[in-house]
């Protein structure tokens, strides 16, 4: 089996949840409204032609096609795309579907967009670089957080609200742990940092990235929540934005 194959399984097995953590799928009125607020400043003026990369249970495609974009949403997992088709069916919404992996993605887009794929890239290079032949003229928006070992005091503020929603009964994000050997080759797989994802996305041939804390996202996010998460925070998301 190879690595993508893995990767595809492991999604695959988690389609059927995944909307189920507030973290993938926010429902409350607030925090939609920050995600729309913040997918509208990130975008150009619709109506554009938009790939969505990694695009899982469709939370950003059904988002810019209610901004009136056309998109399109590409993923490996069959059964994540099946979830996303639903969802778009039953808000009337016309999305297109491309089972693909991120590194051979159709051309012709004004943007590529992705949230929480670069992680899960064996080789996020060549994906960026594919993108750019996919969007030659456009922009590209790639939302990720600060998790994991990239930045120790992250890695603190992680760890401290795991254990305090374990000791709460908070179901896991996941249906299980990433397998372990995907995990250790994967550039990005124990923790994404600004840093890390400005400078990939330079070296991959995008101009002039500019880095966009979304902390209308993590404000409306955080109201959700009781002592001690809120005193805790939440992880930081951000977006690179580049031409
Ligand atoms: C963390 S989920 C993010 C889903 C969605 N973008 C979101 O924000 O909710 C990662 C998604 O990337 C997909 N994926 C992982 N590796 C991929 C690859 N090499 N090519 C295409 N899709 C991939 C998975 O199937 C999964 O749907």
């Amino acid at each position: 089996m190879t690595i993508l194959d893995e990767i595809r399984r492991f999604w695959d097995d988690d389609a059927a949840t995944y909307d189920d953590a507030p973290g993938h799928r926010p429902t409350s009125p607030a925090s939609q409204a920050a995600w729309t607020a913040a997918l509208e400043a990130l975008l150009p003026p619709p109506p554009a032609l938009v790939l969505d990369c990694g695009a899982g249970t469709g939370f950003l495609s059904l988002m810019a096609a209610r901004l009136g974009h056309r998109v399109t949403a590409l993923d490996l997992s069959p059964k994540m795309l099946a979830r996303l088709s639903t969802s778009a069916a039953a808000e009337g919404l016309d999305i297109a579907v491309v089972r693909a992996p991120a590194h051979e993605p159709p051309g012709g887009f004004d943007v590529v967009m992705e949230r929480h794929l670069l992680w899960t890239l064996p080789d996020p290079t060549t994906a960026l670089r594919a993108w750019r032949q996919a969007a030659p003229a456009g922009r590209l928006v790639a939302i990720e957080s600060l998790w994991g070992d990239a930045d120790p005091l992250e890695a603190l503020r992680g760890r401290a609200w795991k254990f305090v929603q374990r000791r709460r009964g908070t179901p896991p994000d996941h249906h299980g742990p990433y397998p372990a050997e995907v995990r250790g080759a994967l550039p990005l797989g124990t923790g994404t940092h600004p840093r890390a994802v400005a400078k990939l996305v330079g070296e991959a041939g995008w101009r002039a990235p500019r880095l966009v804390r979304l902390r209308d996202v993590e404000w409306a996010s955080t109201l959700e929540h009781r002592f001690p998460e809120r005193f805790l925070g939440l992880t930081p998301r951000f977006a690179v934005v580049a031409s």
